[in-house]
């Protein structure tokens, strides 16, 4: 650590948001920093008493391991939120931003209530100077509503210096990604405290990475830079899609496509996966606040191409979901089908924007009964995803696979899940009413072994029939 430490005071940090980026981004930071102490608050007291439980609220390969060491010594999770605000040197913003629901923007917009209201809160209670770090993903030019609703609101000789830090984690794969980031951005101003505050936030990430890997830009860029990073990766994923309602049409197969794409060093191998669509909380949201913004920009040129990123996903779901009617007859109705996968991706219990949803519902609308099956998403989660009060008649949710494949007509796989690769098809084949039917919507399983058990297999970006030496080939993303 190059950086005088004496220079630095960050002794203690206070981070606002217990969610997603929140609850992982503090306990590693705890994790590889033990000499600051880290509090994380939320106004919500149910995430907070599990945060400090044994059943943490959110699922994260070996999060579980990290909380257990820092909780309690250098890692607080707590909803006293003024004293935690007091005492920090650094305070970080990570509350949600979501897409606002009504007013100027609808349904595009990234509503900033949630950033404004902490803003308030902090220049109400702190008395002394701080640095406030914006890490939700927010609009280009947030950090310059964070500061003038500061200033405004600042206690005489306080004086705040605001910087952009985004977070990169991707859910499911979260430890490691803040554990070895491919970068860590720090957007600041171009001025004397803007460089000391940078170099505060450089030095609490130096604990555990490389100097080459800290990049210090202007607070715009780090701004932008989330979002473009975020339309970049759904773009890709959206491409390949698009190449995969060709293959279906022609006779080609993605996955080989796919393959040939990516050995280009150029382009890499990377989200190449073509899928039942993209979900997760991020790349709508980003993608749609990068389209208003370029619209309010009178850049219609430039919102209408991202816009295509995101019509391309809705067609994908939905052109999995017609294409399962399609196979089974033209008619679903009556019939049952198993829904292997909620989650938006596999080693997560999230769905927010899970194309499965967008498939359940298609589904139901068409008169099915879904027997559903996720290995981490809770019952309550699924049935309110599907606006369902409670399990009824047409929806019925599983802790078993084979019980959920159990008298069905098909088996849809809407998630990545290792597991789902090395169940006992055979079994559930035996147990299923015939013709039997797999929707492979992630393109995981062995098509031609499925086949010769008696199934009738559908995937995505291959016509039925064809031969598949491809199902495992994992040169994407590691799917
Ligand atoms: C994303 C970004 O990757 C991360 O950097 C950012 O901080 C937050 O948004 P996340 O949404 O958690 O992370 O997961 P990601 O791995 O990007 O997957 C997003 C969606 O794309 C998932 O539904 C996934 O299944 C899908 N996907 C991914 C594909 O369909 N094909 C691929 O090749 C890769
Ligand atoms: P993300 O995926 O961005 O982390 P989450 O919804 O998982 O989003 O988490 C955001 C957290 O921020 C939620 O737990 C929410 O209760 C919390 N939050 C939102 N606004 C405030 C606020 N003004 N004060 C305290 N916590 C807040």
């Amino acid at each position: 650590m190059a950086t005088n430490i004496a220079e630095i005071p960050v002794r203690k940090i206070c981070c606002i948001g217990a969610g997603y980026v929140g609850g992982p981004t503090c306990s590693v930071l705890a994790l590889k920093c033990p000499d600051i102490q880290v509090t994380v608050v939320d106004r919500n007291e149910l995430r907070i008493n599990q945060w400090n439980s044994e059943k943490l609220p959110i699922y994260e390969p070996a999060l579980e391991e990290i909380v257990k060491q820092c909780r309690g010594k250098n890692l607080f999770f707590s909803t006293d939120m003024v004293p935690a605000l007091k005492e920090a040197d650094l305070i970080f913003i990570s509350v949600n931003t979501p897409t606002k629901t009504f007013g100027l923007g609808k349904g595009r917009a990234a509503d900033l209530k949630f950033v404004e209201s902490c803003a308030r809160l902090i220049a109400e209670v702190c008395d002394r100077s701080k640095i406030v770090v914006e890490k939700s993903t927010v609009p280009v030019r947030s950090a310059a509503s964070i500061v003038n609703v500061l200033k405004a609101n600042t206690k005489p000789g306080v004086s705040y210096q605001v910087l952009s830090n985004p977070e990169f984690l991707a859910e499911g794969t979260a430890v490691n990604d803040l554990t070895n980031p491919d970068r860590v951005l720090i957007g600041g101003e171009d001025s004397e405290d803007g460089k000391k505050a940078i170099s505060a936030l450089s030095w609490v990430y130096r604990h555990w990475v490389s100097a080459d890997k800290i990049i210090e830009m202007n607070t715009w860029s780090s701004e932008l830079s989330k979002l473009a990073a975020n339309a970049f990766l759904a773009q890709r994923i959206s491409s390949i899609n698009a190449i995969s309602a060709v293959c279906e049409a022609t006779g080609a197969d993605v996955s080989e496509v796919a393959k040939a794409i990516g050995l280009d060093s150029r382009l890499g191998p990377k989200f190449l996966q073509a899928s039942v669509g993209w979900g997760g909380s991020c790349f709508q949201k980003d993608i749609l606040n990068l389209v208003y913004i370029s619209e309010s920009l009178n850049l219609t040129s430039v919102a209408a191409y991202w816009q295509q990123v995101i019509d391309m996903n809705e067609y994908q779901k939905s052109r999995f979901g017609e294409r399962i009617v399609q196979a089974m007859f033209n008619t679903i109705t009556d019939k049952h089908i198993a829904i292997l996968g909620f989650a938006f991706k596999k080693n997560t219990g999230d769905t927010r924007e899970s194309p499965a949803i967008h498939v359940a519902k298609h589904l139901l609308e068409e008169g099915a009964f879904l027997h559903i099956f996720d290995p981490k998403v809770e019952k309550a989660q699924i049935l309110l995803d599907l606006d369902q009060l409670d399990e009824e008649s047409s929806i019925s949710i599983h802790t078993d696979p084979y019980e959920a494949a159990k008298g069905t007509h098909a088996l849809v796989v809407c998630t990545e899940w290792e597991q789902f690769i090395t169940y006992d098809y055979q079994r559930m084949y035996d147990s299923m009413l015939k013709p039997a039917f797999v929707f492979d919507g992630r393109k995981i399983l062995d098509h031609s072994a499925l086949a010769k058990i008696g199934f009738h297999v559908e995937t995505i970006g291959k016509r039925h029939g064809q031969s598949s030496q491809d199902h495992n080939w994992t040169g994407t993303n590691g799917i």
